[in-house]
């Protein structure tokens, strides 16, 4: 059968021929990957996006074609003619799949000559200095490991369109140009040329678009979509990334859980050859942040937060005690089991350095040795109460319990950061499990001290939990809203929420936000009007897809699973965007630049 990849210019890839195909004449294409010159043979790897096929240039065959085989450089692209020969014995290569087979070259064409490249392409290791990858990515992208990443990008999209379409959803294409209404991070803003000083945003979400959907009666909406942010970047930010945009109506929050749950599922069995129990597991914000100290936990291993407040509250130790005064003060310990010799003098003031950062203003250190409790602290606790912590905390000898206090949030942030450290110093995790789960019930606000008043947590379309309704003037920072995150291995991989569709609650959130009328209108004005004409309850949610991309690749950042990403001073290095204009672009667009 002619293989679907045949051109005018190849008859197979170089990831095709098996035994079966002995005695053809074939013709491949290629990059020259490996090139081994034994005088009277020339041996080259030619590689394509499907694989690599050994080529041998013999001299007593077709001299001519071996003399110009003595030319060939690492990356010249050639164009091979010969014949298929079984290769014998030890010859056999079992890591590539062409390896029963090498072709014995006819003739030789040079397609393209290539300029030593500034790494080699057939170096595995992905760890070269990032830099030059960037600014080379066309020739990083050439690297098996890099071309692997994108295919399975691919697939995983394909699966992701297949699945939705399945459960009746549709792709709808929301705008990029659209108005600016931020929230949540800064926008990056295209001047309008026609309307002088107006601004158009690139979307932050489609957030507006998929609830205007929703009024629109679509019903179920996804959308493999780019959305801009200008945020501080890191490994897992990028200025313009990808989600998986879901809403869909008439739902509650099971049911936007229960599609997310299914589309795990699949991606996993299919993806991944893993099947995945569900329902995934929940754990409460309030019960993520006081056992693991955050929002996003890694439960791949233990290292759980305890607290010890009632056991050192009445001590000897004043710091203790004064923190356990306040209304919102808490000790918090880890266990690190059998770990004791890891936590020397200095490694225990590195963390000490470490905790601070996070707001801890230091860490205290018990070690279990045979004959009970060793700690910088028995200066100011005695025996009993060392042992009665080691008692509660399930120390035993070999253990180390390292212990904060201080306002509940910091003891969780630095605890929460401090648990990551350890596992990753002390190589605790299993980089081969993956653990999903669930955050729900989040807050519904957050209280920002700079601007003296409530901000939305997610947005402030997200709906309060019923119960709390009536907490809403009374005690803004109880209500708990109908939001909830997926989080993969420790990272944040998705986020959504059940939408505010009842005028009188919306109200009320821009009330608590202290929205003026003039504001609600100018911000969010359209969306307030579409709700005027029937909406139905809806929710949604929105998956990092870079994210899960290189989380199921087991790539440490999302750049190496996007074809040109940006540094993470949003720099494109390959083409030096951002840059500067011409003169007359301004002059259009109406900008000077200050
Ligand atoms: P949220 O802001 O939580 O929700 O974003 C959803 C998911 O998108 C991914 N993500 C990013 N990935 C790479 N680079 C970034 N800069 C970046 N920012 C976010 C994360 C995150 O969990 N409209 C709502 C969703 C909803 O309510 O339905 C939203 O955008 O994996």
């Amino acid at each position: 059968m002619e293989s679907n990849t045949q051109t005018s210019y190849r008859t197979h890839t170089c990831g095709e021929l098996r035994s079966q195909d002995r005695d053809s004449i074939v013709t491949l294409t290629g990059w020259v990957h490996r090139r081994r010159d034994l005088g009277m043979l020339i041996f080259v790897d030619l590689r394509d996006r499907f694989g690599l096929t050994q080529i041998t240039f013999n001299p007593e065959l077709h001299p001519d074609v071996h003399e110009l085989a003595r030319e060939l450089r690492h990356e010249f692209v050639i164009r091979v003619t010969g014949r298929v020969v079984l290769r014998e014995g030890t010859n056999v290569n079992r890591s590539v799949s062409t390896g029963e087979i090498e072709v014995v070259a006819m003739s030789l064409e040079i397609l393209s000559r290539a300029k030593t490249p500034p790494f080699a392409i057939n170096d595995e290791r992905l760890l070269l200095e990032e830099d030059l990858r960037l600014e080379y990515r066309y020739l990083d992208l050439r690297r098996p490991a890099m071309q692997q990443a994108l295919v399975f990008r691919h697939q995983l999209a394909q699966l992701v369109r297949t699945f939705f379409t399945d459960y009746q959803f549709v792709e709808v294409e929301t705008p990029v140009l659209m108005k600016s209404t931020p929230e949540g991070a800064r926008d990056y803003l295209v001047p309008s040329r026609i309307h002088p000083g107006k601004f158009y945003a690139l979307p932050q979400s489609p957030q507006i678009y998929k609830q205007l959907l929703m009024v629109s009666g679509l019903d179920r909406y996804f959308q493999i979509v780019k959305c801009f942010r200008d945020e501080d970047l890191r490994a897992d930010r990028q200025p313009e990334f990808t989600q998986v945009d879901v809403e869909m109506a008439s739902v509650d929050r099971e049911d936007v859980l229960r599609v997310v749950e299914q589309l795990m599922a699949r991606i996993f069995h299919v993806l991944m050859s893993e099947e995945i129990a569900l329902p995934l597991p929940r754990l409460t914000y309030e019960e993520a942040m006081n056992m693991y100290g955050s929002d996003k936990p890694d439960v791949r291993f233990d290292l759980k937060i305890q607290y010890i407040d009632d056991l050192v509250k009445h001590s000897g130790f004043q710091i203790f005690r004064d923190v356990l005064q306040t209304a919102t003060g808490a000790v918090g310990a880890i266990r690190v089991d059998g770990q004791a010799a890891a936590f020397s003098r200095k490694k225990t003031d590195a963390l000490t350095d470490y905790v601070k950062t996070f707001g801890a203003k230091g860490l205290a250190i018990i070690k279990m040795e045979g004959d009970g409790p060793v700690s910088s602290l028995s200066k100011f606790l005695d025996a009993g109460a060392l042992r009665s912590i080691a008692e509660r905390t399930g120390l035993r000898p070999g253990d180390a319990l390292l212990i904060v206090a201080d306002h509940r949030r910091v003891v969780q942030n630095s605890l929460g950061a401090l648990r990551l450290r350890i596992a990753e110093d002390l190589e605790l995790i299993d980089e081969r499990k993956s653990a999903l789960l669930w955050i729900v019930d989040f807050p519904l606000l957050d209280w920002d001290e700079e601007e003296r008043r409530y901000v939305a947590m997610h947005h402030p379309f997200t709906s309060p939990v019923d119960a709390d309704l009536p907490l809403m003037e009374t005690e803004p920072a109880k209500v708990r809203a109908k939001a909830y995150d997926l989080v993969m291995n420790g990272s944040e991989l998705g986020g959504g929420s059940i939408r505010i569709h009842n005028k009188d609650v919306q109200n009320k959130m821009f009330d608590v936000l202290k929205l003026s009328e003039e504001e609600r209108q100018s911000k969010f004005g359209f969306l307030l009007r579409a709700f005027e004409y029937g909406v139905p309850p809806h929710g949604g949610i929105a998956l990092g897809f870079d994210r899960l991309a290189a989380l199921l690749l087991g790539r440490k950042s999302i750049r190496d699973v996007i074809a040109f990403p940006k540094t993470n001073s949003a720099v494109s290095l390959m083409d030096q965007a951002p840059s500067a204009v011409d003169e007359r672009q301004l002059r259009e667009l109406h900008i000077r630049i200050a």
